[in-house]
């Protein structure tokens, strides 16, 4: 961890005292405010359903593709994409969901030794920073850039589904709609953005060029800008 990573996780954490974080066999898991304990991403549990997000990068490339999550949470996307074979350069803003992914690269790399399932799976790199700074500075250039913004109902106010309990941690905190990045993303030199909604939700700015939809999913295809 770089220090001014590890500098903003202990600031982060002096503010949250109610937060903990574990240190377990598995890695590291965290205990929110009401005790209930998240366990972290298991490199190992492979997710053929998130094949969506698979054809959604893919387009009409197939084959590896260097991808750009630019809000890279618990890793979980970032994993499918590695899985399927990507490279996957997973940058994350907020402390404590860094450390929790810079923990996630460290059990893969044990998972993958002595596991042949592991071998055509890509690489995961993670970066600690608010994406909208870092997509102008990227080198070598990506393929993809992938957006997964919170998303918060109207009615609520609330993200919904598992990530709530992150919701409730995050909270006070800047929220992203993702417009910006999208348009950040756009410029970053990528060939393709792809940006995930719940199946409902509005697109997060106009000239959306395809989706790719699942049960409670969408995925919305922009090109990127010339
Ligand atoms: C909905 S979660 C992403 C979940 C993730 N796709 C997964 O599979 O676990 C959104 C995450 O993006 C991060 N984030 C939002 N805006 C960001 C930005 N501009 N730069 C970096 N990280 C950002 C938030 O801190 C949060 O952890």
């Amino acid at each position: 961890m770089t220090a001014s990573a590890h500098d903003a996780l202990v600031r982060w954490l002096d503010h949250h005292p109610t937060v903990q974080v574990l240190e377990g066999t598995n890695g590291l898991s965290v205990a929110d405010r009401q005790g209930v304990v998240h366990k972290p991403v298991d490199p190992l549990q492979v997710r053929p359903g998130r094949s969506l997000l698979h054809r959604a990068v893919q387009g009409k490339h197939p084959g590896t593709s260097r991808i750009v999550d630019t809000t890279a949470g618990f890793g979980r996307d970032a994993l499918a994409l590695v899985q399927a074979g990507h490279n996957v350069l997973a940058v994350e803003r907020h402390p404590l969901m860094h450390a929790l992914l810079l923990d996630l690269v460290e059990r893969l790399a044990s998972a993958r030794t002595g596991a042949p399932i592991t071998a055509e799976w890509g690489t995961l790199d993670v970066v600690f920073g608010d994406a909208n700074n870092l997509l102008s500075h990227l080198d070598p250039p990506f393929d993809v850039a992938y957006l997964d913004p919170m998303y918060r109902t109207p009615r609520r106010g609330k993200s919904r589904g598992p990530l709530q309990w992150l919701d409730d941690i995050l909270e006070d905190e800047a929220s992203e709609e993702g417009t910006a990045l999208l348009q950040r993303a756009q410029s970053s030199g990528v060939r393709r953005v792809v940006v995930k909604r719940p199946l409902k939700a509005p697109a997060v700015a106009s000239g959306v060029s395809g989706s790719i939809k699942g049960r409670t999913t969408r995925y919305d295809i922009y090109a990127a800008h010339r």
